[in-house]
């Protein structure tokens, strides 16, 4: 049985199929219009969601799968009622496939041991890798040749870098990470095992944003975090003048939802190098390729 939990379980031609097949159904989207027929795709979602839910929602649909929605707490998914795999056992009977969005990683692991039923994370605390295979699938619209990406992350230590920086250790793209130190201290240990000579660790944004094509961005802090660690990203507001550090015509990216003012200003935002909402229609090709690569027996 096939999940899709985190980059980092696959391999170079794994991530190739996946891509290559959401650059097929983006081209010729009728081609794939029965793929999941009699198929249906449930959603869990613990946290809040606009593009991971319309993208799994509408790329089923596109698909000609069913998807159904099932609030955690009206099915009893939160281990108090019954436990989360006998829930499992049961949707398994039902449904062919299950996305969750929760806070809590080991669980969906785990739940993917069982092999009940494929699992797809749709975001957890620790990593989004639906996400990042969209934006590998926006980056590799917009330069020719991965090898040639230098990309700088600015912002939190938090699940997309994650995610990201897995795709980096698989195909070892240039990748500066620029995290306050208050927050990359908390990091370190996990960082330094993936670190390579085309990962690296930078404080200064300016410092690092030097010779990037490609600047990325999240929010200061995540749905479910306690700790408003605002104060501690002075001058890590993505502006103009960051921008103008970079490579001629970088791209700005953002997963979004962006918190305008914080971690990227409007004009950059919204500005011509900026390809966010590039980046929210991928997800839904990169979500249907996800959807047949796991489906696939
Ligand atoms: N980027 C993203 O996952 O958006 P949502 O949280 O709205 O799904
Ligand atoms: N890091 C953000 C991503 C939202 C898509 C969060 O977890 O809230």
């Amino acid at each position: 049985m096939k999940h899709f939990i985190d980059i980092n379980n696959f391999n170079k031609k794994e991530i190739d199929e996946i891509v290559t097949l959401a650059k097929k159904i983006k081209k010729n989207p009728k081609k794939f219009s029965s793929f999941c027929k009699n198929k249906t795709l449930g959603l869990i979602f613990e946290k809040q969601s606009l593009r991971t839910r319309l993208s799994f929602y509408v790329g089923m649909q596109k698909l000609g799968g069913s998807v159904l929605e099932l609030q955690s707490k009206d099915i009893g998914f939160d281990d108090i009622r019954e436990k989360a795999e006998d829930v499992l056992n049961v949707l398994s009977q039902y449904i062919d496939c299950v996305m969750i969005r929760n806070n809590n990683h080991k669980q969906i692991v785990n739940l993917s041991k069982e092999n009940i039923l494929p699992i797809i994370n749709g975001l957890t605390e620790y990593s989004h890798p639906c996400q990042i295979l969209g934006d590998f699938l926006t980056l590799q619209e917009n330069f020719k040749n991965y090898k040639k990406l230098s990309i700088v992350w600015i912002g939190d230590y938090n699940n997309v870098l994650r995610s990201l920086i897995h795709l980096q250790n698989i195909y070892n793209f240039k990748l500066n990470v620029v995290v306050p130190n208050q927050i990359f201290k908390h990091h370190k240990n996990e960082f330094l095992k993936l670190e390579n000579k085309n990962l690296k660790y930078f404080s200064n944004p300016i410092e690092g944003v030097k010779k990037s094509n490609c600047i990325m961005t999240d929010v200061w802090v995540s749905m479910g975090e306690k700790n408003n660690k605002t104060k501690y990203f002075k001058n890590f507001t993505v502006n103009k003048k960051i921008m103008s550090n970079a490579s001629n015509n970088a791209i700005f990216m953002h997963c979004l939802p962006a918190k305008r003012g914080n971690e990227v200003t409007s004009d950059v935002l919204d500005g011509k190098n900026s390809v966010v909402l590039k980046q929210a229609k991928n997800r839904m090709y990169i979500q249907q390729a996800i959807l047949i690569y796991v489906l696939k027996k």
